[in-house]
């Protein structure tokens, strides 16, 4: 006698290896992919990836997250070391004494603050003013690497020693960057005074000027 389909599938019952009919099967596992900041294709979902991150102790002093301004499409984008106290407050990079001059070395090239690009190798700001930490940098790095991307500035100018160290890959003095062409992903790079430094030092004026004549030299040979 051969057994009916109904007989194998008692068997199958009696065995244990058929769920029985009210046992609903398990729901197809859900597979999150995390997202990351190369997958953002605007600006926009890059700011709000990091909305309260906390991928760094930062995190635990900040008032705002600090991710950067300006024109989305900017020839020049200006990178500086980390937001301060002004920056916290505000949420805007730039703002304070420093953030003023900045606006007259954008305005001495002929530019609007709204020309430009302008953000901070880390997003937010180190208590004290202290100097940024290794693990932050790193933090915010795969951030401000896509800002880059996104934006694909004509020239990129990094203010002060930890933005030229950042962006160039090597770690000399900013005496030794400045005012020569290096480059960062392909993008030529000019490294200058940062404008705090300025603010104590006057006589480094005539060499940050320079430099950002050399930045609109380049801007209009490309
Ligand atoms: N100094 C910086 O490096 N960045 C700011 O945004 C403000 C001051």
């Amino acid at each position: 006698m051969t057994a009916t389909r109904r007989d194998l599938l008692r068997w199958l019952d009696d065995l244990g290896w058929r769920d029985p009919p009210h046992v609903a099967a398990p729901a197809a596992a859900q597979v999150t992919v995390a997202r990351g900041p190369t997958d953002c294709t605007t600006l926009e979902e890059l700011e709000a990836l990091l909305d309260g991150c906390t991928r760094c102790d930062l995190a635990e002093k900040r008032r705002h997250i600090v991710f950067g301004e300006g024109n989305p499409h900017a020839a020049v984008m200006f990178v500086g070391e980390a937001p301060g106290a002004d920056e916290d407050r505000t949420g805007r990079p730039f703002v304070g004494q420093a953030g003023k001059l900045l606006d007259a070395m954008i305005v001495a090239m002929g530019l609007r603050r709204e020309d430009v690009y302008i953000a901070n190798v880390v997003k937010c700001r180190p208590p004290g003013n202290r100097d940024p930490k290794e693990p932050e940098k790193a933090a915010c790095a795969p951030f401000l690497d896509r800002q880059i991307e996104l934006i694909r500035p004509r020239v990129l100018v990094a203010l002060g020693k930890p933005a030229a160290n950042r962006l160039s890959g090597t770690s000399k003095p900013i005496g030794a960057l400045r005012g020569r062409w290096l480059t960062y992903r392909g993008i030529p790079l000019l490294a200058t005074y940062h404008p705090a430094y300025l603010l104590r030092n006057v006589h480094g004026k005539r060499a940050v000027w320079e430099d950002l004549k050399r930045v609109l030299a380049r801007l209009s040979r490309t």
